[in-house]
């Protein structure tokens, strides 16, 4: 059976003003070359209108019920590989972002509690994440190393599911670098991305 990869988008911007999807798009178009059988599902969460969790979708998903929520983490659940693409915002996700896996993170979906704590229910076939991010500073090293809490948090609540195999793809500096030197920096990136796709 062929594979599925849910490219999650989280970021107001059109694609060609934003960082995030353009390197990410990079890494989609390599990747499809590659894994041409693979269906990609786009799902932009600005153009889906995620919302917050409101009382009446929190009340259907503990008493039970259809509602959108078990519709996003059926559609999670289904995946096989995943692309995150989402900017730094105040050093985390932008706040859509923690919306959507608000719905995903499904009791019996995506886990499950048990006697010893809860269990990740998405280890049940191999599967693969990517965190794609343009971010103003620098993260991966340096002083600002411990406040990347945006790729902490998704690692960690895909780990909590059971999605252990993440990768991040990061482009830094994004507002400090100018003129050649962020070109340089943005094609570094990109190649980093053709690089990665070809084993994702
Ligand atoms: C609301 C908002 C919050 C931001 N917070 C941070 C931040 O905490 N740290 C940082 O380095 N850059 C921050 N930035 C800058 C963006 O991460 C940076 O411009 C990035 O390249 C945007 O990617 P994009 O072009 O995909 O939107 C912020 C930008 C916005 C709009």
């Amino acid at each position: 059976m062929s594979q599925t990869l849910l490219y999650v988008k989280a970021n107001p911007k059109n694609d060609s003003d934003s960082n995030t999807f353009t390197l990410a798009n990079v890494f989609i178009q390599e990747y499809q070359k590659k894994n041409s059988d693979c269906e990609i599902i786009t799902l932009d969460l600005y153009t889906e209108g995620i919302q917050p969790l409101d009382a009446d979708t929190l009340t259907k998903m503990f008493g039970g019920g259809g509602n959108k929520a078990l519709d996003y983490a059926k559609q999670f659940a289904s995946a096989d590989k995943y692309v995150i693409a989402a900017p730094m915002w105040n050093l985390s996700i932008p706040a859509i972002l923690k919306a959507y896996f608000d719905y995903v993170s499904y009791v019996g979906i995506s886990f499950k509690y048990s006697e010893a704590g809860p269990i990740g229910l998405l280890s049940d076939k191999p599967r693969k994440a990517i965190h794609i991010s343009s971010r103003g500073g620098m993260y991966s090293e340096g002083p600002a190393k411990e406040f990347d809490l945006g790729d902490k948090y998704i690692r960690t609540i895909l780990g909590f599911f059971g999605i252990t195999q993440v990768e991040s793809l990061f482009l830094e500096n994004a507002n400090v670098l100018q003129g050649d030197a962020l070109k340089e920096a943005i094609n570094k990136s990109h190649q980093a991305a053709r690089n990665m796709a070809v084993n994702f």
